[in-house]
């Protein structure tokens, strides 16, 4: 599965650009107002009793905020953020390496959350509710088990599949949140902004053309920000137009609803190969050539948010807007799924 598309290479974490760019305010952080709100607010609650931030759990697509929260979170709290990730930490004694560490109310942020294994999740139970870690010490008549006690903390978690949290982690959060696609005109202001700080010189509608083609993903703006200037350098005297922003797109084969080429081989497949569905995801992503979970992780969300494709419990379903977007006609048994 070698081959690279638009949304799932530009989707990828860039250290050193996404940091640049990275808002480190809750006053630069656009959009996602009402989880903006509420965070604020426990924040606020949180210092005005000089307590810790409950735990945290953020959920979503990639690319839409959800470390960028996590690092707002802890300026906001002024504490220390520890990073790591769910596959990462791979027996109990590195996640009480970890807490050990920590100082009161510091946030350890676990990204990928859910791909973290069980025997160290159930460990985590115990240093999210009480605070304390119960670890085994040499083996064989020897074992034995050694309390200790952590400082109290934050856990921040990160995931894309919440749907594959265990019941008993997710109820140990205090807060869940959510996060949604951006509209064009919230998008258009974080390249705006980005602009701004990478000094590129872009007219509004430019920068509303990159937004309108961005996938609702502040990240794939920004990375599309970046071509869209290597491209206005090259070829059009550095400033960013409508009609710049659109050849430089189009080169990149995104269309003018920000779908990029295995957007549009997904959608087809399921018109053409399995005549609108349903068709299962094992069934599809064999057809398509293109990973089970980079397909419901990356591609699908997005196509079911904008309406080319609806989830049934039998499988994937292609919606009117899709037959209607490839110039097909369905059929009376097609339509009756719809
Ligand atoms: N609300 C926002 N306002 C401005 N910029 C944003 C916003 N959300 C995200 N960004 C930009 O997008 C980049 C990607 O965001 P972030 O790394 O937080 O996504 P993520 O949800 O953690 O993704 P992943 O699931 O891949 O880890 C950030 O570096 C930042 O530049
Ligand atoms: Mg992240």
């Amino acid at each position: 599965m070698g081959e690279h598309f638009i949304s799932d290479t530009l989707n990828k974490e860039n250290s050193e650009f996404d940091i640049t760019l990275r808002p480190s305010r809750f006053a630069d952080f656009v959009g996602q107002e009402k989880i903006r709100e509420r965070l604020e607010l426990f924040v606020e609650a949180a210092r005005g009793r000089k307590d810790v931030l409950d735990h945290v759990l953020l959920s979503g697509p990639p690319g839409l905020g959800k470390t960028t929260l996590a690092y707002i979170l802890g300026e906001a709290m002024g504490v220390n953020v520890k990073s790591t990730s769910g596959p990462v930490i791979d027996k109990p004694g590195d996640l009480a390496g970890l807490l050990t560490n920590m100082e009161r109310g510091d946030i350890l942020f676990i990204d990928e959350i859910h791909r973290m294994q069980k025997t160290v999740e159930e460990y985590l139970y115990s240093a999210m509710e009480d605070y304390v870690i119960d670890i085994m010490i040499d083996q064989g008549p020897n074992a034995r088990s050694v309390r200790l006690n952590i400082p109290k903390f934050t856990l921040i978690g990160a995931t894309t599949r919440s749907g594959l949290l265990t019941a008993a982690l997710r109820s140990r959060f205090g807060m869940v949140n959510r996060l949604d696609y951006y509209d064009a005109p919230k998008l258009q202001s974080i390249i705006l902004r980005s602009a701004r700080i990478l000094n590129v010189d872009i007219e509004e509608d430019g920068a509303m053309e990159i937004a309108r083609r961005a996938r609702g993903t502040p990240r794939i703006a920004n990375n599309l920000l970046r071509w869209v200037r290597d491209y206005a350098q090259v070829k059009a005297n550095n400033l960013i137009t409508v009609e710049v922003a659109d050849k430089a797109l189009t080169m990149l084969d995104i269309d003018e609803h920000g779908l990029d080429e295995m957007d549009k081989r997904i959608l087809e497949t399921i018109l053409l190969k399995f005549s609108g569905g349903p068709v299962g995801i094992s069934s599809l992503s064999v057809s398509v050539g293109e990973e089970r979970d980079t397909i419901e992780e990356v591609y699908e969300p997005y196509l079911i948010q904008e309406g080319y494709l609806k989830r049934t419990p039998q499988g994937r379903v292609a919606t009117a807007l899709c037959y209607e977007k490839f110039g097909l006609k369905p059929n009376a048994a097609q339509q009756e799924l719809f």
